[in-house]
């Protein structure tokens, strides 16, 4: 079709459209106050959180890279280089220098790193990709404790199990010589990692995570409710982050985050890219920053490259630099984004809190759960000052509450209200009660907030 005065393409309609939409943040840039960070490093800081990279130590060379690298980012993670092929080439031979060469620079330029990824189904040395049972299990556990032991002290946060559960509807674990070994192998790896380095935040990372919706975001929550419940040495869940025009942005992003964020673990954005080019893929950049910014522990951003040709799918232009380190539309609108800021990232302490009155208080929620029901346990506690009484909300996804006990409750399926009764509705500040219920259904999702009286 040719293309008159008059007439309007789609593909022009669709650009006015988003770019409408980016219109806010982009006046933002004219509004800018005069002290607003002018890197994502410092403009993260800000609430408390970071903006970090992945980066690859064949390209340190690079003065362009290391520049950007150097002025731009507070937190470092080395895309290949900490993987266990990289790490362990031989069994039992483990192999730093590559690693080492990331992680002395970040630390030299006063930068934290996150460390990827001790155990993985994929990127496994040869050696390690024969084995099964018992001593693939042992080997996976001295490779987690030796790579875990040999940089303690130094790493934020460990992809300790990358990518366990399987795309589709299952919400299954993805099969793998390592599931094989046994259902509990990622738990075993958790805790050798805690064993190894006590300081490091431990964190499950997983991609098509990124939807509440999605089968397998489901299962992986099932799993961090589950170690949460029986005190699995868990700290973080990293949401990799990787969109195009096949996987956007969901529209339940934050909620998301929001969700994880609740059953007392960080969340942290830990891959993000996102393929398109000018203001669409500038306003998706910006949705997803403003959503980490809204959840009170999303640590912080991580996107996985400096400049477009550093990205492992360089021909989706995903980055927020171009191939000339020049910065993109993308850019200003993360920049504009973190300068407007958001609360910070909050205590480590568990879940929703709703505070309406000094003090206010807090719920979680211990679930015991079978193939179609559920028992919830819920946990109140006061915050800084005692209750006289309080009021829990809690959201069934599905299923109905068949009985309860210790409290008052309101429904049975959906948004179900409870409320103390005469013997638990005093609570000191910092003590905590319970009370409980049984469902059927799932029980995935509860999500229990308090309000205080
Ligand atoms: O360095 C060698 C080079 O010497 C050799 O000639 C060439 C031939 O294939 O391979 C080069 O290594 C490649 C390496 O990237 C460095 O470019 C590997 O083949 C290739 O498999 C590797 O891909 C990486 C991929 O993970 C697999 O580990 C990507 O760089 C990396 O961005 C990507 O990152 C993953 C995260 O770890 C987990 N989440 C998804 C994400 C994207 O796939």
């Amino acid at each position: 079709m040719k293309l008159t005065s008059r007439s309007v393409s789609p593909v022009a309609i669709v650009s006015t459209v988003a770019a409408a939409a980016l219109g806010a943040s982009l006046m933002l840039a004219a509004n800018t106050p005069a002290n607003a960070a002018t890197t994502l490093g410092a403009a993260a800081a800000q609430s408390g959180r970071y903006f970090g990279t992945a980066i690859a130590a064949g390209r340190m060379n690079d003065s362009t890279y290391i520049g950007i690298l150097n002025r731009e980012f507070d937190m470092v993670t080395a895309e290949n280089e900490m993987k266990m092929d990289a790490t362990e080439p031989q069994q039992g031979r483990f192999s730093y220098g590559n690693a080492d060469r990331i992680l002395n620079h970040a630390r030299n330029q006063g930068k934290r790193v996150r460390g990827h990824a001790l155990a993985w189904h994929s990127q496994q040395p040869g050696w390690m990709q024969s084995m099964s049972g018992s001593s693939l299990r042992n080997a996976m556990l001295n490779h987690v404790t030796q790579v875990a032991t040999y940089y303690r002290g130094k790493i934020y946060a460990w992809d300790v199990v990358n990518e366990a559960f399987a795309d589709g509807s299952s919400g299954a674990r993805r099969d793998s010589n390592l599931q094989r070994t046994g259902n509990d192998w990622i738990e075993a790896a958790f805790r050798a990692a805690r064993a190894a380095d006590p300081g490091a935040k431990l964190c499950y990372n997983d991609y098509n995570t990124d939807d509440w919706s999605h089968a397998k975001t489901q299962g992986v929550y099932r799993m961090v409710q589950d170690f949460k419940a029986r005190g699995v040495p868990i700290d973080c869940v990293g949401f990799q982050s990787h969109f195009n025009a096949q996987s956007p942005v969901p529209s339940n992003y934050q909620t998301n985050l929001q969700n994880f964020a609740n059953l007392g673990v960080d969340v942290q954005i830990t891959e993000l890219d996102i393929e398109g080019s000018g203001s669409s893929q500038a306003s998706n950049y910006d949705r997803v920053t403003r959503a980490c910014l809204a959840v009170t522990r999303c640590a912080g951003i991580t996107v996985w490259g400096i400049r477009d040709t550093d990205s492992w799918r360089a021909y989706g232009t995903p980055l927020l630099f171009d191939g000339s380190g020049n910065k993109k539309a993308a850019y200003n609108s993360v920049l504009n984004a973190l300068n407007a800021g958001g609360p910070g990232p909050g205590p480590t302490t568990t879940t929703t809190t709703n505070d309406p009155i000094p003090g206010g208080c807090t719920a979680s929620v211990s679930l015991n759960s079978w193939d179609n029901g559920f028992v919830a346990t819920v946990k109140v506690t006061a915050g800084s000052s005692a209750l006289r009484g309080w009021q829990i909300t809690t959201t069934l996804s599905s299923g109905t509450v068949t009985s309860s006990w210790n409290a008052n409750r309101s429904g049975n399926s959906g948004t179900v209200n409870w409320t103390n009764v005469d013997f638990n509705g005093a609570v000191g500040a910092g003590q905590s009660t319970e009370f409980g219920f049984q469902g059927t259904g799932s029980g995935a999702g509860l999500n229990p907030s308090c309000t205080a009286s």
